[in-house]
Formats: structure tokens, sequence, C-alpha cells
């Protein structure tokens, strides 16, 4: 027999001025292969209509059903409730703007990101559709494809000590991510020194705790560490050979 979850969930309407936030606790029967997306349309459907979170692909790719499930940010959607205890808690991501319940404005708070970082291919190339594409070689491309997996879901930005603090300012693991998917793109004329403007201040990789919950949450494994850790070696390297040149 399956067990009884019971699921304390954050309720609050941001657009009623009504209303207070509180947590609801609602029980439900779990069957095989129940995802937090099965269970939260089943509470939604068979118990409260006004039940609001977010949900799109339902298979880990559009990044849109993020929230704390039991303290640690991840998608609801790749979330099997066997591998949680009978007891659940869902919050709303901290850092972003509140929409309603478990939903949060994750499209601001990314737009914003790539704005700061102008997270495009710079080049004075022009685009000619009838040319023959450039090639690459694979394991470049390859490389570009490994940072370019992030599906901005939030998770990295949620667990996120300096995020917390500075939550309009501090760009996170993953604008860092997106800088050097740009860095080692041969497409993007960007001299190094034009990204460590970016990103070389406390909004950036000098505001970071270093402690890497962001690489400990995110659910595509970006390697994200290893981006923190390329960009400070970089960085370093840039900085020492300005000394020297007296630059
Ligand atoms: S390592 Fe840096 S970016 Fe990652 S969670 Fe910590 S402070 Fe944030
Ligand atoms: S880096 Fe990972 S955790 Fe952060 S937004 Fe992208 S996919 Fe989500
Ligand atoms: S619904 Fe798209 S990632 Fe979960």
């Amino acid at each position: 027999m399956g067990r009884t979850l019971k699921f304390n969930i954050f309720r609050f309407n941001a657009e009623d001025p009504a209303s207070v936030p509180h947590m609801d606790g609602f029980r439900l029967e779990e069957t095989e292969a129940m995802t937090l997306f099965i269970a939260l349309n089943r509470l939604r459907e068979q118990q409260d209509p006004t039940l609001m979170f977010d949900f799109m692909c339902r298979a880990g790719i559009c990044g849109s059903c993020a929230m704390m499930i039991n303290g640690r940010p991840d998608l609801a959607c790749h979330t099997k409730t066997k591998d949680l205890p009978a007891e659940i808690t869902l919050l709303p991501m901290p850092v972003f703007k509140l929409i309603g319940d478990l939903s949060v404005d994750t499209g601001t708070w990314f737009r914003s990101m790539n704005e700061k970082v102008r997270s495009w291919i710079h080049t004075d190339n022009r685009f000619e559709p009838g040319e023959e594409e450039e090639r690459m070689d694979n394991a470049l491309a390859e490389n570009i494809y490994e940072l370019d997996r992030c599906i901005e879901c939030g998770c990295c930005v949620a667990a996120c000590g300096k995020a917390a603090m500075m939550p309009d300012k501090f760009m996170g693991a993953t604008a860092f991510c997106r800088i050097t998917r740009f860095m080692v793109d041969p497409r993007d004329e960007r001299k190094s020194d034009e990204y460590f403007e970016v990103v070389g201040n406390e909004e950036g990789i000098f505001g970071c705790l270093g402690l890497l919950g962001c690489e400990d949450t995110c659910p595509k494994n970006l390697p994200l560490q290893d981006q923190l850790a390329m960009l400070r070696r970089k960085m370093g390297f840039s900085q020492i050979r300005h000394l020297f040149s007296g630059k």
C-alpha cells in the first residue's frame, strides 16, 4: 500500500491585499512513479483550485518548476515523491520576486543578468544567410554546448548566500557560466579585459563566497565550480600582466 503524503505548502497571493503569508497542510495518497508535478496537480484538481505553481515542459527542460523542496532548491517535475520523506515542505525560491504561493518571477532576474553580461556573440562580421556555415572543431563545439545547457531554473541563485544578501545585484554562478561560454567561443571578438570589466567586482566574481551551493544544487549538473576557478585564474593572470606591463 502506498504512503499518505503530508504536504506543508507556503501560501500567499501577492495580488490580494488581504492575503497573509501562511502554510497550508494537505494530505495525498502516493501513487507509483509519482513526481511532485503530479502531486501538485492532483492537489490543485482535487483539493484547492487556487494553488499557484509553475510548470511547462514536465521534463526538466524549461526550468519553470523550481521551488524549495524540504529546504533545497530543485525541479518539481523531476523530483519523485518516493525519494522524499512522507512529510514534504514546499516554499517558493528566495531572491526572486514572489508571484503567489510557489510561483516566482525568474524571467525578470535572468533578463537583467543576461543584459549585464551582454549575453550574445559580439562580432563585426556580417551575417550572410546564403553563405556556408563556418566550421568549428568538434571538441570546442561540445565545450560550448556543455556551458550552454543552463535552463535558467534559478536553483543555483536560490542556493547562493551572496545572492540572498544582494538579490538585485549579485550576478551568480549562472552569469559566470555565461561569460565563460562566450570566452571560449572564437566567434566572440571581445577581449578578456572586456569580460573582466563586467565580472571583476563585488557584484561578480569578487563577491562570490566560494562555498559552491550553486554547483551542488544545479539540476543540469553544470560544471559551475570549474567556471568560477577558470575566471579567477584568468583574471589573476591578466592583473599580473598589467602590473608588469605598467598598463
Ligand atoms: S560559490 Fe559563489 S555563486 Fe556559488 S553559491 Fe557560493 S557565493 Fe553563490
Ligand atoms: S546554472 Fe544550473 S541551477 Fe543555475 S540556472 Fe542554470 S540550470 Fe539552473
Ligand atoms: S516543468 Fe519544465 S523543468 Fe520542470
